[in-house]
């Protein structure tokens, strides 16, 4: 079909040609300049009707062609020839400078699959070089090794092996030959194997991961191989590594013009002639579009140019994230020597200084979260069903955006991304050439960074959620005078090297300095200008930058712990005193109150932030510092605290009161959230607030007496009363003229007597990595959750499934995320549950002395 498009185009240009010389002639007998003005208007009307009657003729065909019945192919959408290689690793913690050998005895080693990170199994202690900031875990020099049989069949091959990230300095060799090393730890790369391998026999790949020197990171890096490893068996002939570049350069609500640049790699001398078919595919496996075109290969990599029409695309969105598919396939002989899958969304954005970010046509407030790559309890090893949770969590709150602060994430994130509707800074440094600790990437910047950040844009240009590339958060560089040439320097080389990959998106830089000179900034090579905090600064960004655009790279830095609160909520309390300052009077227990009151000084409250954001229609989003805490960086606190007090949701993933805030101003839904607990000394004076949506006012009754009707005045976000405190039950009922939208009670906890037990999923996948999150409880004989309730939990486990993790959400607690014990923090613990490969019904008790115990079933399919 692709050859009766390019025909038609053929005999058009032969027309347009014929046209132009037909007019020349008509120059040469004089024609009156109006005449000719006529026939010039008469000339493109015919032009602009053919050109109709050409394209409609054209979407008629495609339009046919896919009527046609049993037409339908069903597209596999998984790239041939590449396997998930994470199963059966051996892994010793330690040196052993003889372990990249073929012959090692490493029959001792533990076995594992992998994503694994090491870090988050050993003990929390401030003696380990990452200190508190880094998480308190350990990091060390770590060994995997894999042996695998290659058949003989794959003689001739290409054979490669691609890691989605290894933290840090990584150092492979495939049967004692050394490969390759990468420092960076959050980079994909591949290796070829081929001519290494002996086929029809064993082979051993060996992995070196080396994150000893520390501390190399401000926040918990994880150690080892803590991403996805595939194995890549291809033809020698095939399409090559990130070897795709999707564009749609025309997005009209009649047809989208799809750009497809596909790279093949030949290996022979002799040209190879091949042919590269190209169907894109709905949501729904149907074809929409297909093209062919032969092309023949020198030896090398040659690209390939492919333009394809969508008719009536249906367009990728927050709210709607359609995807599209394009399946290149690589015949040989009329053959299918090698099929690829490119991810396709089709939309249109633009972001406008006064507008802010406009996706599809429509104004879109990009209401996002920050967050770091931790999955709690699971340390760093990726996991797709906790990704997919915490998305789900976030996406429930009327997040629409992430970004991957301060690195390139999992790939997989980005295609839950993709599916989910999230609109993605995906970020490249935290450091350029100057450091902010010892050990970190300032020391392989001046021979990496242009690599890391091509692979980066090479790996990630195709997914339709990434639509802002950061390079950088607060790097060094951006401060000083005018006298300071690196950043500006830098800022123009990384730009352009983003722009010579991808010019579809913008550029931007997450800075803190944005009161005086900015050497990023200045160097005039940004697409947007990223302000981090400096919520008040927004209002006079035009002044400061005239006709610049503006997102809000990152926000809040507020700081809570779940179910805590210091009285009275409306005194803010600023922890610590100054940036550069140690806090001094912080709560015993290393707590922050809930109640929203509590902020570090560069940061503000959450409802401070949301009201600076909603009135300003000049930011195009904001990123909120973070979404879920994370390990490491317990601001305000040091040891013994050792995670984060930043998140919206905490670290096992339950969310803080301030959830609900965003919930209700982010989403339409009706929201009514009040806090905080009720269990307090008789006759205290009790903050109580309440954040509402979708209601005129709510009223708040103790025992049934009503203690008055509140709405929200002004810029509020929230309600409150001062309660004076009596044991019962506390209720909030929000109304809309008059009816009743919700009602919420809280009952005074009697003593501990239960466990519950609730399962975010209870069917699983038998495929030795899908999740089930078990929240635990601990409530009074009726149900109502002991608002401080610390009690030992252990936890025994039937069937096919383990414990992956366990945790409580408190950023001070010691006790191991692995295991089968740990205790309550603040009414709840969370028990992560992993399923093995075989069909079973899993069962999982929990019990802790003097309460009644709990079970819960889950089936494994
Ligand atoms: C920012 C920084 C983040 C995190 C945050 C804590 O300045 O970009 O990585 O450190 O502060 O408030």
């Amino acid at each position: 079909m692709y050859f009766n498009m390019k025909l038609l185009r053929l005999c058009k240009l032969v027309f347009l040609l014929s046209c132009t010389t037909h007019s020349l002639f008509s120059q040469q007998r004089q024609v009156h300049p109006e005449q000719q003005q006529v026939q010039f208007e008469k000339q493109e009307l015919e032009k602009q009707q053919q050109q109709q009657q050409y394209e409609q003729r054209e979407r008629q065909t495609r339009r046919q062609q896919r009527q046609q019945p049993g037409q339908k192919q069903e597209p596999s959408l998984q790239r041939t020839g590449v396997t998930d290689f994470n199963r059966g690793w051996k892994f010793f913690l330690g040196s052993n400078p003889r372990a990249f050998a073929k012959q090692f005895p490493d029959a001792k080693w533990r076995g594992l699959d992998l994503p694994h990170d090491w870090g988050v199994e050993g003990s929390f202690s401030n003696s380990h070089p990452a200190t508190f900031s880094g998480g308190a875990l350990p990091g060390g020099v770590g060994w995997y090794r894999k042996h695998f049989n290659v058949p003989a069949a794959f003689k001739g091959k290409y054979v490669a092996i691609d890691f989605d990230g290894i933290y840090r300095n990584s150092e492979v060799w495939i049967n004692g030959h050394f490969l390759g090393k990468r420092p960076n730890g959050y980079i994909a790369f591949r290796y070829e194997l081929s001519r290494w391998l002996r086929y029809g026999a064993e082979n051993i790949i060996a992995v070196k991961v080396d994150n000893s020197k520390q501390p190399n990171s401000r926040w918990y890096s994880g150690s080892g191989i803590y991403r996805d490893v595939k194995l890549v068996v291809l033809n020698p002939v095939h399409i090559d590594h990130w070897g795709t570049s999707v564009l749609t350069p025309v997005v009209i609500s009649e047809f989208a013009k799809v750009k497809l640049q596909v790279n093949v790699v030949s290996p022979s001398v002799n040209p190879q002639t091949v042919t590269l078919k190209n169907t894109v595919y709905d949501r729904d496996k149907n074809p929409v579009t297909v093209s062919e075109k032969v092309v023949t290969l020198p030896a090398g990599t040659t690209t390939v140019n492919e333009e394809l029409e969508i008719e009536k695309p249906h367009l990728w969105s927050d709210t709607d994230p359609y995807l599209y598919a394009v399946e290149t396939q690589l015949l040989i002989n009329g053959k299918v020597a090698d099929t690829y899958h490119t991810p396709l969304g089709i939309r249109t954005f633009v972001f406008d200084a006064e507008r802010g970010f406009v996706l599809n046509g429509k104004e879109v407030k990009i209401k996002g979260v920050c967050n770091h790559h931790d999955l709690g309890a699971l340390g760093t090893a990726f996991n797709v069903r906790a990704a997919e949770r915490q998305l789900e969590i976030l996406k429930a709150m009327g997040c629409n955006g992430i970004r991957t602060s301060h690195n390139p994430p999992a790939s997989a994130l980005l295609d839950l991304c993709d599916k989910m509707g999230f609109i993605v800074m995906d970020e490249a440094f935290d450091i350029w050439a100057k450091k902010k600790s010892d050990f970190d990437y300032h020391l392989d910047w001046a021979y990496w960074h242009k690599r890391d950040l091509q692979d980066q844009i090479k790996r990630d240009r195709n997914h339709p959620s990434v639509f802002i590339w950061s390079i950088g958060n607060e790097i060094m560089e951006q401060w000083g005078t005018e006298a300071d040439t690196a950043g500006r320097k830098i800022t123009r080389e990384l730009t352009g090297i983003v722009k010579s990959l991808d010019g579809s998106r913008p550029v931007t830089t997450a800075n803190n300095e944005v009161n005086s000179y900015n050497n990023l900034i200045q160097s005039g090579a940004l697409d947007l200008i990223g302000y981090n905090y400096n919520h008040n600064k927004w209002k006079e960004f035009h002044q400061t930058y005239p006709g610049k655009k503006l997102i809000a790279t990152e926000t809040t830095s507020a700081l809570q712990t779940r179910g805590h609160y210091d009285l009275p909520a409306d005194s803010n309390i600023i922890w610590p005193a100054a940036w550069d300052k140690k806090l001094i009077n912080g709560n015993a227990d290393f707590s922050c109150s809930a109640y929203d009151n509590c902020y570090t000084p560069w940061g503000s409250s959450h409802e401070q932030t949301l009201q600076a954001f909603m009135f300003n229609p000049v930011v195009s989003g904001m990123y909120v510092w973070t979404g879920f805490d994370y390990l490491g960086e317990p601001t305000p606190y040091e040891w013994p605290a050792r995670s984060s007090y930043f998140g919206i949701v905490d670290l096992a993933g339950f969310p803080k009161d301030v959830y609900y805030l965003y919930q209700s101003v982010w989403t339409d839904q009706p929201v009514l959230h009040l806090l905080p607990y009720w269990n307090w000394n008789k006759s205290q004076v009790v903050d109580v607030l309440a954040y509402y949506s979708q209601a005129d006012e709510v009223e708040l009754y103790l025992n049934g007496v009503s203690l008055g009707k509140k709405k929200k005045e002004g810029e509020a976000l929230k309600v409150s009363w001062k309660v004076k405190y009596q044991p019962g039950t506390l209720k909030v009922i929000s109304r809309k003229e008059g009816k009743m939208v919700l009602e919420k009670t809280m009952h005074t906890a009697g003593a501990a007597a239960k466990i519950i037990l609730s399962a975010d999923r209870s069917d699983l996948a038998a495929d030795g990595k899908d999740l089930s999150f078990v929240t635990v409880r601990i409530t009074d004989k009726n149900g109502n959750t002991i608002p401080d309730a610390d009690q030992p939990l252990s936890f025994k486990l039937a069937g096919d499934a383990s414990i992956a993790g366990l945790d409580n959400g408190s950023p001070v607690s010691h006790e191991s995320f692995k295991g089968n014990k740990h205790n309550a923090f603040n009414g709840l613990a969370l028990v992560i549950i992993k399923a093995g490969y075989k069909k079973s019904t899993v069962k999982l008790l929990a019990e802790s002395p003097g309460l009644s115990p709990a079970t819960i079933e889950l089936e494994i399919r």
